[in-house]
């Protein structure tokens, strides 16, 4: 087990909304879906553009750049980029709850 880093408290996760965090010098995305916490890489192993600049919808977010899209449950790459290159998963992260306070496993 990796160590728990505090990334803030439930309210700074709305449900549906995804957030970047910065954490011991890795930019990750953290996104609330119906309640349930899920973090992966924010960098799209695309071209390194902020997926939490894109767009979530359900649980699929889509990059901003080329319209890449990975599961954020999963990391996994639900659509290639528009300029058709195959792209990696997205590394993800635990993340877990006690009381008010969010934590990353990392
Ligand atoms: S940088 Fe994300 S799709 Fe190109």
């Amino acid at each position: 087990m990796g160590e728990l880093v505090p990334i803030g408290r439930l309210s700074d996760f709305p449900e549906g909304k995804m957030k970047k965090v910065f954490i011991k010098g890795k930019e990750l995305l953290v996104a609330n879906i119906g309640g349930t916490f899920y973090s992966i890489d924010d960098i799209c192993t695309h071209e390194e553009c902020s997926l939490a600049d894109g767009f979530l919808r359900g649980e699929v977010v889509t990059c901003p750049c080329h319209l890449a899209q990975f599961n954020v449950k999963t990391g996994d790459v639900v659509q290639r980029p528009a300029t058709g290159e195959e792209i990696d998963s997205e590394p993800t992260f635990n993340i877990k709850v006690e009381k008010d306070q969010v934590f990353v496993e990392i």
